[in-house]
């Protein structure tokens, strides 16, 4: 176990070093260069969880050397076959996807070419039905070309998760919650019944109002809403159609936009700020070397891969943010969830290797969000970008900018590995995987496809995390948890008002607290680390309802005599 954990932290260290080189550099070489290391990492990887799943009968060992053969048996994202030509082959198609997702365009008939950032600036700002539909449908004929090496990657990788004992990658996935596998997916039914009535009542309300704005032939009353008219490529998050359906504008309004660009904020200053709100916890600053070595805006004459991502190189001191930062408050948002990353990396760097990392994927995904609940008006005057806390009179208008948020994203959290399980359980094929995506984002999102899709739509291989191969459950969880961390820190700091005006800022007790639940990593099965924080071993949606208790009173009254459903 020694052996393994050392060979495997100095390959994964390697080769996070040339992913970094490819994600801000993409060109055929650093792709051959990072397909290379990948498939070294991966090879490594591989023979070791082998080996591991030999051990079929741990009873007698200590429980850290049970704890880490299963840890080394479950946790490769994408496996692949022993054979070292199927090897190399599902790494190049790995670094091919990146590529093709990184580098895609859309060029209009006049030529001109739009990168996903401007197309999805369209898709926040244009209220034009056929403008927004022009910049969806773009956005959505980079994938086509990624169908066929996606469905051979699937192939390959259940393949290499048969040879480690799974039935396919996605019980493989659905292995690493310190639990039965086949229980997971029942503990996500029960967290999504609990918040499907908050979701069904914004999105009745969101589609009432947009059929005000549209007319009813564009958005039918008793359907499913167009996906191209919520604000979002993927209509994953509403933030930017709040003017079109907010509760009527109180004096509470502002708009952190453009409070942040009327104070002359830029992608540094914004970041810096992310970083006084962890040292007013108690953490430590981020390195010098953060600052100089991370990305922090587009550059003008390279692709790189804009999706925000955090990165921790050596596993010690060596962390940074990759990100194409624009001053909005859509970014200093994602900010806080980069910075989240980076700390709980800091926190969990003196456990052994196999440790180093969340108690389970959803935890990492939460910690910096968490700390963007506390983006109170009440934080925002400290700051001094705000003069004036608005009373009680504007929560409803609060409340719905984080409904747009983080309600109306959870479907669509669930439904991308809802999805992926399927196709990994060989439910559906390639010619199926385009009417099986639209399929559960109709029953769970209740969004429908804005036109007719060609038959070699791959709509799904649109979305980052299908062709960039990270799991997605965890942004569900995440979105759980987070208000479970925010209602317990807000305890711990003694606040007593509603929690959607709490914020933990300056708080070292909270931060403590925090930290010690950080500090464990993975050592401990997640229910441990989520009782180190919160006292409950149990992930439930309760503080997501108390959270919004007085908003879905409101969304009632509004629907009264509405049909909702679709
Ligand atoms: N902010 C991005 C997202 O959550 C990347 C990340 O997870 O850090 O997809
Ligand atoms: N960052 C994740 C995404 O972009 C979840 O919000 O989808
Ligand atoms: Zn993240």
């Amino acid at each position: 176990m020694a052996q393994a954990e050392e060979q495997l932290a100095e390959r994964s260290q390697h080769n996070e070093r040339v992913q970094w080189v490819l994600a801000n550099f993409i060109t055929e070489d650093t792709e051959l260069l990072a397909a290379k290391a990948s498939a070294e990492l991966t090879a490594a990887q591989v023979a070791f969880a082998s080996q591991a799943a030999q051990f079929n009968d741990l009873e007698g060992l200590d429980y850290d050397t049970e704890r880490k053969l299963n840890l080394l048996r479950s946790s490769i994202v994408i496996p692949a076959p022993m054979d070292p030509e199927k090897t190399a082959e599902q790494s190049e198609i790995g670094a091919r996807l990146n590529g093709l997702y990184g580098r895609g365009t859309y060029c209009r008939e006049d030529g001109e070419c739009l990168a996903l950032g401007e197309l999805e600036d369209i898709m926040a700002t244009s209220r034009d039905a056929a403008e927004l539909l022009e910049a969806w449908d773009g956005w959505h004929s980079i994938s086509p070309p990624m169908k066929n090496l996606y469905a051979r990657q699937v192939e390959l990788a259940n393949e290499g998760a048969a040879e480690l004992g799974f039935d396919n990658l996605g019980t493989m996935w659905r292995s690493a919650y310190d639990m039965d596998p086949a229980e997971f997916p029942g503990l996500l039914d029960e967290m999504w019944e609990q918040v499907s009535p908050l979701y069904e009542a914004l999105h009745c309300h969101v589609r009432a109002r947009l059929g005000e704005v549209y007319g009813p032939d564009i958005v039918p009353q008793d359907g499913p809403i167009p996906a191209h008219l919520l604000g979002n490529m993927w209509a994953q998050g509403w933030e930017n159609i709040e003017e079109l359906v907010a509760p009527p504008k109180t004096d509470a309004a502002y708009d952190l936009t453009s409070i942040l660009v009327d104070k002359g904020y830029d992608a540094i200053s914004m970041v810096e700020t992310g970083e006084a709100f962890f040292s007013s916890l108690g953490f430590e600053e981020l390195p010098k070397t953060f600052w100089k070595r991370s990305l922090f805006t587009k550059p003008a004459d390279r692709d790189v891969v804009c999706h925000a991502s955090a990165w921790d190189i050596d596993e010690k001191d060596d962390l940074r943010i990759k990100m194409c930062i624009d001053v909005n408050a859509e970014d200093f948002k994602v900010i806080h969830h980069e910075l989240g990353h980076n700390y709980y990396q800091r926190a969990y760097k003196d456990q052994s290797f196999l440790y180093r990392g969340s108690a389970n994927d959803g935890f990492h995904e939460a910690v910096g969000d968490t700390l963007s609940l506390s983006i109170t008006p009440e934080y925002l005057a400290q700051l001094g970008l705000i003069t004036e806390v608005p009373d009680a009179s504007g929560d409803l208008g609060l409340l719905m900018t984080q409904a747009l948020e983080k309600i109306a994203f959870l479907p669509f959290g669930l439904l991308v590995d809802q999805w992926r399980w399927k196709v990994f359980a060989g439910e559906a094929g390639p010619e199926q995987y385009n009417d099986l995506w639209w399929q559960l984002r109709e029953q769970y999102q209740g969004v429908s496809a804005p036109n007719e899709r060609p038959a070699d739509a791959f709509d799904a291989g649109a979305k980052y995390h299908v062709p960039g191969n990270t799991p997605y459950t965890r942004y569900f969880l995440a979105h759980i948890l987070q208000f479970q961390f925010h209602r317990s820190l807000c305890e711990i700091a003694g606040n007593d008002g509603p929690i959607h005006r709490c914020t933990i800022y300056g708080n070292q007790e909270a931060g403590e607290r925090l930290n010690a639940m950080l500090e464990m990593g993975k050592s401990r099965p997640w229910p441990e680390a989520l009782e180190a924080l919160t006292g409950s071993p149990e992930m439930d949606a309760t503080a997501v309802l108390d959270y919004f208790a007085p908003l879905k009173a409101w969304l009632d009254e509004q629907n009264t005599g509405r049909q909702c459903g679709w």
